[in-house]
């Protein structure tokens, strides 16, 4: 089991769940593009467990997304554990349990980061799951932020709780649920519970270049990092890392391999959804696409507007062009 958990957390690069991004397209751009671990978006276990059909699809993968994770969130232990039953059939490496979520929604049915607040719900998850994958070798890791507010900074107690419980690796993005996503995360609260737990811990927050992603092993002693917003617009940036942590060495794709990748995202989604549906959906993908282009604000305009899979093309490509 140690050599599993290892596998998954050894100087690895996490991609981090982005509701509304990582679907199964950006996914495996990702994984095509660095990340050697990629997790699911958020997925309700009670929407597994009582309206299966609808919400399991978030969870599809393919063979080449492994080691692939599935990350649910919920309050209630028994139902948590349940949808582990269910999705088990995904073929999962191991399950994500999210205690870190600050949306409204889902902190009103004490799911998220409302479990920070209530770390006896919180045990009593983390037991029914490893439970429910008693026998199997499927592994539980559990995402947290430091606390409910600046006066309620539990990550390390909380964290050697989830230790007792049976998790086997936590991810911390050390930022409060007040903060949500303002201000700057604290990383020597990663360093802090790295320093008190003997599970893996994977460190995450605010990383946007390979200088930081070096930075935050060296800062923190994590054993592995995990990387969100930066990659939106910019998925290369997990090859990037990649190279800088191993080589020391920044290298940079040109824009014509950069729009490649791009090309390859919205083909994925087109398969995936059909064109129409792809190019509404590839909207806010395409957003972060364009930004920082002299002259991109009318160019996401039109793409905004436009259900032409050719126009929509030509127009990034010519950003992409000029070279
Ligand atoms: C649009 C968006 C969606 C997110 N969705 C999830 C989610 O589904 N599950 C989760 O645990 N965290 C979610 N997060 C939090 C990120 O996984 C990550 O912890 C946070 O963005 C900090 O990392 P970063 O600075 O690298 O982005 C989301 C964040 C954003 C901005």
């Amino acid at each position: 089991m140690q050599t599993i958990v290892k596998s998954l957390t050894d100087r690895k690069i996490w991609l981090a769940p982005l509701a509304g991004f990582t679907d199964k397209a950006f996914r495996k751009i990702c994984k095509q593009n660095g990340a050697d671990i990629i997790v699911s978006e958020m997925v309700s276990a009670d929407g597994i467990v009582f309206d299966k059909n609808r919400s399991i699809s978030y969870t599809d993968s393919d063979e080449s997304h492994h080691p692939f994770g599935i990350q649910l969130f919920g309050s209630e232990p028994k139902i948590m554990a349940k949808a582990v039953e269910t999705i088990l059939e995904k073929k999962p490496d191991f399950i994500d349990v999210n205690m870190g979520c600050p949306v409204k929604k889902v902190i009103k049915r004490g799911a998220g980061s409302a479990l920070m607040k209530n770390p006896e719900k919180a045990e009593a998850i983390i037991r029914e799951m490893k439970n429910a994958l008693q026998g199997c070798e499927v592994q539980l890791s559990t995402k947290i932020r430091s606390g409910w507010d600046m006066q309620n900074i539990n990550c390390v107690d909380f964290g050697k709780m989830l230790q007792n419980a049976g998790t086997d690796m936590i991810c911390l993005h050390p930022r409060t649920r007040t903060q949500m996503f303002s201000g700057r995360s604290d990383w020597s609260l990663i360093k802090e519970l790295k320093h008190n737990l003997t599970i893996p811990i994977i460190g995450n927050g605010d990383i946007r270049t390979p200088e930081d992603a070096r930075e935050m092993f060296s800062q923190t002693n994590c054993d592995s990092i995990m990387v969100g917003r930066g990659i939106l617009g910019k998925p290369w940036l997990l090859n990037e890392i990649k190279n800088y942590l191993l080589n020391a060495e920044i290298q940079t794709l040109s824009l014509s391999e950069k729009y490649e990748i791009i090309l390859q995202h919205f083909e994925e989604v087109v398969k995936n959804r059909g064109e129409q549906t792809a190019i509404r959906e590839m909207r806010t993908h395409f957003s972060y696409y364009t930004k920082g282009f002299k002259g991109s604000a009318k160019i996401r305009d039109f793409i905004n507007k436009s259900l032409d899979k050719k126009a929509v093309l030509s127009a990034i490509r010519e950003l992409y062009s000029k070279e």
